[in-house]
């Protein structure tokens, strides 16, 4: 089973059906080899993907692969957690269904994911309908000129909002709020942090005048990012108008655009619980000695961990001989690993 696929079919079918089983399977079926066919079946889909597969059916290739990007960035992310961003689908699925900070998070880097694809794929030329951004052209300077190819991330953004978004128009509960702003986080993590880019030109390197364009964050800097909005992610509670929300107390200021949002409390992840998606640590690896999360003793909740000694092979004392060579030793060296009971 392809597990990437799975969080894209989860993903969509979360986003864009009402009927999450029907879309589900459509999704499953299809999108292994080749993602436009998931437009085949168009006639049973709803809303928004339904227009995108009709008029754009090249865009959902490039909206998989972000999500495909996004699911590893967030394993990557949570890598040395106890909720690592497994993708089995019951635990993912479990987890998606909740209000958490997880949650959230899957829902930011997501729609991250998605933007930056869609932006990405705008600025390499393989978009029909977007170009790269010239729109800065008149904010010339003497020294430096906007000539460059910027990433045209306003498209990106605006297609992925409506990919993302589209469902829930018409849809306005806390929950949904709460699934929204988040998707929000995820698309300004990309829009606010562009960083503008230049090269010189001029004899020999003088730079007398300079190139410009405005350039995306790296998927990786955005997770970055996204984790540090996750660990700081604001707890709110919903409103009396059964809408909107509210910071969780008096004295907590209110969430800006780019914080993640929750209104659940985590569950602890350390042992298997159908019903919040938890798969326990039981058989993960911890850092001994490491106070943080990776560390034994809160990756293992206190049930302790077994430790394997294996060997390696590694090449050591290597020599540097003039010129150009480095000889080395073979060594083998102890490694320990320890594992989760
Ligand atoms: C699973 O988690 C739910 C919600 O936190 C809790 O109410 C339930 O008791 C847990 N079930 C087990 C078997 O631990
Ligand atoms: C994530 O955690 C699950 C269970 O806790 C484990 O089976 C899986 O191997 C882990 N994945 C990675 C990439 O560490």
């Amino acid at each position: 089973m392809n597990f990437s696929n799975v969080f894209f079919s989860i993903i969509v079918c979360l986003c864009l059906t009402s009927s999450l089983t029907t879309s589900y399977q459509t999704f499953d079926r299809s999108l292994p080899q080749d993602p436009t066919r998931a437009c085949r079946r168009r006639r049973t889909m709803k809303g928004e993907l339904r227009n995108i597969c009709k008029h754009e059916p090249h865009l959902i290739a490039k909206m998989r692969d972000g999500a495909i990007q996004a699911h590893a960035e967030c394993q990557h992310q949570f890598r040395f957690r106890r909720w690592n961003c497994t993708a089995t689908r019951k635990s993912l699925r479990r987890v998606l269904q909740r209000d958490t900070r997880e949650t959230g998070f899957v829902h930011a880097i997501t729609s991250a994911g998605v933007t930056h694809a869609v932006t990405k794929a705008c600025t390499n030329g393989e978009l029909l309908d977007c170009t790269c951004d010239n729109l800065q052209d008149q904010m010339t300077n003497a020294h430096w000129h906007w000539h460059g190819c910027s990433d045209n991330v306003r498209y990106g953004y605006t297609k992925a909002k409506q990919f993302m978004d589209g469902r829930y128009r018409r849809r306005s509960d806390s929950k949904t709020n709460v699934k929204l702003h988040n998707y929000e986080a995820g698309r300004v993590s990309i829009t606010h942090n562009m960083k503008k880019e230049c090269k010189c030109h001029g004899l020999s390197g003088s730079c007398s005048t300079k190139t410009c364009w405005m350039r995306m964050p790296t998927l990786r800097e955005v997770g970055n990012m996204l984790k540090r909005r996750f660990d700081g992610a604001a707890k709110v509670i919903p409103a009396n108008d059964g809408t909107s929300v509210l910071p969780s107390g008096p004295t907590i200021k209110p969430p800006t655009t780019e914080d993640i949002i929750y209104m659940e409390e985590s569950p602890d992840f350390c042992s298997f619980n159908g019903s919040t998606g938890s798969l326990g640590t039981e058989g993960r690896v911890c850092h001994r000695g490491s106070p943080d999360v990776d560390g034994c003793d809160l990756m293992c909740c206190g049930r302790g961990y077994a430790t394997i000694i294996q060997w390696k092979r590694e090449n050591c004392h290597c020599e540097f001989r003039w010129c150009c060579d480095v000889t080395c030793k073979s060594c083998i060296k102890e490694e320990e690993i320890n594992i989760c009971r």
